[in-house]
Formats: C-alpha cells, sequence, structure tokens
C-alpha cells in the first residue's frame, strides 16, 4: 500500500498523458457519434461502489460545475436491488476499479435494459463491465495490489476530471481559454503531489504514533472534499479496524458531536477556500466540547487544532481532492502500520467482489 501510495503522482501522470487536448481527443477516443450524444443527454447517474463510488462524489462536483448537467451518485448495490429510474436519456456512468464488481455490473445491464448509454472508467482491460459498455475509458494506473485502493482513486479522479472537461467541451460550457486553464492547472498536478508526499511524510507519522490507539476517528469535509472525508474514513476502517465515520461538514450539529468529548479525534479538512469559515466554526464547535482536532490547513498553526497538517493554498479549490487524500491514506496507513496489522491483505477483504 506504501508503494501504491507513494506511485500516485507518476500514476496520475499516466492517466492524463496524451488526453489533455480534449476536443480532438475526444474525437479519436469515442467518435463523432460521442460528441453529438454528450451534447444532448438530460442527466449523469454514477453508480459505483466503495472507493469508485466516492470517486464519482467528487466528479458530480465537477460535472455540475463544468458541463451544468445535473448528476446522481448511486450506488450500485442500491440500484441493481430495486426498480431504479433510468431512462434512455440518461448517460449511466460506471466507475469500477476491476471492472468485475457484481452490482456495478447488474446497474449496468439494467442501464442498458433501459436503453441508456454506459460509460465505463475501469483500469481492466476486456472486464467485463467494459464487454456491455457503450464506451470505456482506461484509467492506466497499473496493477493495484493494496486491498485497500490508493492509486486507483486518484487515476479515476484524473479520468474524471478529463471526462468532465470532454463533456463541457462538447456542451460548449467552457470557453477555450478556460479550459485551457484548467486543464494546465491538471497537468500539473501530479508534481505537487510528488512535493506533498516527500515533505510531509515525517508529521504524519508522529500523528499516527499518537492515535493509533483510539477507538473511533471522524472525517470532516465540505464541498470537493466531502467525498474525501469519507474516502479517509474508509481507508482507515479497511486496514486499522478502527471505527471511523466522514461527514459533511455541516452535518455535525445534526447529531455526531454528540460524539465528541476528550477522547474523539476529528479530522478536519479545511483548505483556504469559500467554504473555510463554516468549517472553521465547525473546528470552534468541537473545541468547545474538548474534542481532539487534527486540521488540514494551509496555516502553520492554529489556536483550536491539536495538530496540524498542511495543504497548499496556492492550489484551485476543484483540484484540492488531489492533494488533500495524500496525507489522509498516510494517516490511515500508519495508524494500520503501528497497529501491526496486515495492511495489503486486510481481514474479511477481498479485492474483486464478484458476489452479491
Ligand atoms: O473494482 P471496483 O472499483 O468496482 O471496487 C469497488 C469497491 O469494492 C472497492 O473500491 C473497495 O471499496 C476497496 N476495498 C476500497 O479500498
Amino acid at each position: 500500500m506504501s508503494k501504491e501510495i507513494f506511485e500516485q503522482p507518476e500514476v496520475l501522470a499516466n492517466t492524463l498523458e496524451g488526453r489533455l487536448a480534449s476536443l480532438s481527443i475526444l474525437r479519436a477516443s469515442f467518435g463523432e457519434n460521442a460528441l453529438q450524444m454528450f451534447g444532448q443527454i438530460k442527466q449523469i447517474q454514477i453508480v459505483a461502489c466503495g472507493t469508485s463510488y466516492h470517486a464519482g462524489l467528487v466528479a458530480k462536483c465537477w460535472i455540475e460545475k463544468f458541463a451544468n448537467l445535473p448528476v446522481d451518485v448511486q450506488f450500485a448495490s442500491e440500484i441493481s436491488s430495486k426498480e431504479a429510474y433510468i431512462s434512455k436519456f440518461d448517460l449511466v456512468l460506471a466507475v469500477t476499479q476491476s471492472g468485475e464488481t457484481y452490482d456495478t455490473l447488474q446497474s449496468v445491464k439494467l442501464a442498458k435494459k433501459a436503453g441508456a448509454r454506459v460509460f465505463t472508467i475501469t483500469n481492466v482491460k476486456d472486464s467485463a463491465i467494459t464487454k456491455i459498455s457503450d464506451y470505456v475509458f482506461y484509467t492506466k494506473c497499473g496493477f493495484e495490489i493494496g486491498v485497500a485502493s490508493t492509486k486507483c482513486f486518484t487515476s479515476q479522479l484524473g479520468a474524471l476530471l478529463l471526462l468532465s472537461i470532454y463533456l463541457s467541451t462538447a456542451r460548449n460550457m467552457l470557453n477555450k481559454e478556460k479550459r485551457k486553464e484548467v486543464l494546465n492547472n491538471l497537468r500539473k498536478i501530479p508534481d505537487y503531489m510528488e512535493n506533498y508526499l516527500t515533505n510531509n511524510l515525517e508529521k504524519i507519522k508522529r500523528i499516527a504514533k499518537k492515535y493509533y490507539r483510539t477507538k473511533s476517528m471522524l472525517f470532516l469535509g465540505k464541498g470537493y472534499n466531502f467525498p474525501i472525508a469519507l474516502e479517509a474514513a474508509l481507508k482507515l476502517k479497511e486496514i486499522s479496524y478502527i471505527y471511523a465515520e466522514g461527514y459533511a461538514s455541516g452535518e455535525m450539529k445534526h447529531g455526531p458531536i454528540a460524539l465528541i468529548d476528550k477522547k474523539m479525534p476529528t479530522v478536519v479538512i479545511a483548505p483556504n477556500d469559500n467554504n473555510n469559515k463554516k468549517i472553521m466554526s465547525n473546528a470552534q464547535e468541537i473545541n468547545a466540547r474538548e474534542g481532539k482536532i487534527i486540521l488540514l490547513t494551509p496555516e502553520s498553526s492554529n489556536e483550536l487544532a491539536n495538530h496540524t497538517i498542511s495543504i497548499p493554498d496556492h492550489i484551485e479549490d476543484y483540484l484540492l481532492p488531489f492533494i488533500t487524500i495524500l496525507p489522509l491514506q498516510l494517516l490511515s496507513y500508519y495508524i494500520a502500520l503501528f497497529k501491526g496489522n496486515d495492511i495489503d491483505q486486510p481481514r474479511n477483504l477481498a479485492k474483486t467482489v464478484t458476489v452479491e
């Protein structure tokens, strides 16, 4: 897992390679028909499980922002077990590392039956889901061995942001300059990730050492970082067996705040964006109840925080998920390591879930 965490800058660069010039790539990869179809669809339904579902939640923010299309993100297990409402005017976007997950496969079959087009983002060539999809976009992230997905997640994010830009291009929603700016910013992300991983490791190890005996942990985020809070909680659960939950930070006061006491550590993702004031007021409420706060912040220190983990403030808010996930993957990794767990083969889990 550690190797795969550190491979992420290279893996993201692979995912993006040769795919950053949107219109020509769109035509070459999917044909003129796709260009037309992308221009006409009315809504997108994303279906996925686990980590891929969290990547789908980030994609919802991107597609709504850049392509101005409504997006619904659903657990594939929910779609496949009910009379799902899928219309032939929808584009169903299946996100799946393996391309073999049972529930995702079933929901794609349902979508096809309803006459919808299916676009699949996957890492595995000729996997079952690719065979019944109309369009396939490979993440090209190489073989992932760790059961807890890391590099496949960031490569899914890369592919999904590209798709958001392709959709916005086909729908004339971004002018050429803005599109160029977004793609240029995205091009720089692998280098930022590389720097981040080299410069922040020791501090994260120290924090992990302090908290590896905790019984539970909360993760809060807002906007683009709400799905990152969910993904961080899933990573911690999977490999450390510590009970963890991710929440939209604004939801704290609607219930979870009852959990806060001296023993409860909460990771708060607080970038310097439009949401900062609101997130810091949630941190204030935790601090007032003597909860421990691990704050992801561009500031070097903060009076509310017991620990700070630095995040950059020069990166656009929509690109931050590529960075904010890194310290949280490392935190889970080191907590599990200090507990002496078998990190690559966590108990009760399989890499690919091909059963219902
Ligand atoms: O292969 P898929 O992306 O369809 O797999 C979905 C989930 O089973 C997977 O993401 C799972 O949650 C991982 N163990 C997460 O680390």
